[in-house]
């Protein structure tokens, strides 16, 4: 008896203290994501390919709670409610399952982004979380392991645990359950030195009007140019990789803009249409037009929202970015490079 209560009261004691912290950066597809074959898994249709970011990171900090009955989430002080919350809920539950805890947490989570600056928090936020959360149940994950888990909570996160360009691997469509978890996973992407910036004109900083999990659904069900946009993506796929090997900016730039004006064009056409690009939207990419018929190497990229990312050299940012000032009006803009992975900060253990 005396036994059972030690080994019983020990861990709690641990637990009390348990805490880890970790930041992470958002990423940028230039070979999007936008299909899922497991929404339950979160496996992806098709193969992508991002630039992580050097700013805007989420920190977010998990504490163990021996004592509290539910999980207490916080974003920027403030206590998240309804999906956002139920997204991280169902996620720590992901993370006790596979540590054997039935132990609530604390997750505090702080975002540096704009509010609506277009940038999908939730790569950075489930990535940082990914890490976080691992920590303080002591899973001893490896960056590939702590892609596969970022990946359950937002599939572009799985992305962001790694700096610079990366890939995520869809895994072969033919596997299921385990098999295929063990193979979706992202890792860091061979490049010569490419020096490249991402020139982000935010048009329109309100709400979507649907999500991207929505859109992306709808698309493969309905959407009659989806699968051929998903054999060409394979095909963006390993061009990308190969320039990015040559350090071929301008190739590296015609793909991403290709591709992202194809899984565009697939929304379009899915029923109901799902349309993110507005009038400003295509203001901008006539700016990217004029920059290039100028002789400047830009090229844009959008997402699930009217925001164009205009990806240059770093040394062109500066020009670009005052052309899509003009083109945005009066929208913000912001210039990013190439950023770090996911990764604990050290002594941050409450
Ligand atoms: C258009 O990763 O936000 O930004 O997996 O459903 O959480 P879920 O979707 P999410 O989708 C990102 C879609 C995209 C393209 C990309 O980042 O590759």
């Amino acid at each position: 008896m005396a036994e059972r209560r030690t080994t019983v009261i020990g861990p709690r004691r641990q637990d009390r203290s348990a805490g880890a912290t970790a930041i992470a950066h958002p990423n940028i597809a230039l070979v999007k994501y936008w299909g899922k074959r497991d929404e339950q898994l979160m496996l992806p249709r098709t193969d992508s390919l991002s630039m992580t970011l050097d700013i805007f990171p989420t920190t977010t900090r998990v504490r163990l709670d021996a004592d509290a009955g539910s999980d207490a989430v916080t974003f920027n002080g403030e206590a998240a409610t309804g999906e956002a919350q139920r997204r991280i809920v169902a996620f720590l539950d992901l993370v006790r399952e596979r540590a054997g805890s039935s132990r609530r947490a604390v997750v505090d989570t702080e975002n540096t982004v704009p509010t609506g600056a277009g940038l999908a928090s939730s790569a950075s936020g489930f990535a940082a979380l990914a890490v976080a959360a691992a920590a303080a149940y002591g899973l001893g994950l490896d960056a590939t392991a702590l892609s596969r888990l970022a990946r359950r909570g937002s599939g572009s996160a799985s992305r962001s645990l790694f700096g610079g360009f990366a890939v995520w691997h869809a895994g072969p469509a033919a596997t299921s359950g385990v098999e295929a978890d063990l193979s979706s996973y992202a890792e860091p992407v061979a490049a010569a030195r490419l020096d490249p910036a991402l020139v982000i004109a935010v048009v329109n900083a309100g709400p979507k009007a649907v999500s991207s999990r929505t859109a992306m659904r709808r698309t493969v069900d309905t959407s009659p140019l989806y699968a051929p946009w998903a054999a060409s993506s394979g095909d963006d796929l390993t061009a990308m990789r190969a320039a990015l090997v040559r350090g071929d900016l301008e190739a590296v730039g015609e793909i991403a803009e290709r591709n992202a004006l194809g899984m565009h064009a697939t929304m379009l056409a899915a029923r109901p249409a799902v349309r993110y690009l507005s009038p400003a939207t295509l203001t901008v990419l006539d700016s990217v037009l004029e920059l290039r018929r100028a002789g400047i190497a830009a090229y844009a990229t959008m997402d699930a929202g009217p925001n164009v990312k205009v990806l240059c050299r770093r040394g062109d940012a500066e020009r670009v970015a005052h052309a899509v000032r003009a083109a945005a009006a009066g929208g913000a803009v912001h210039i990013a490079g190439p950023g770090p992975g996911a990764r604990l900060l050290p002594g941050q253990a409450p």
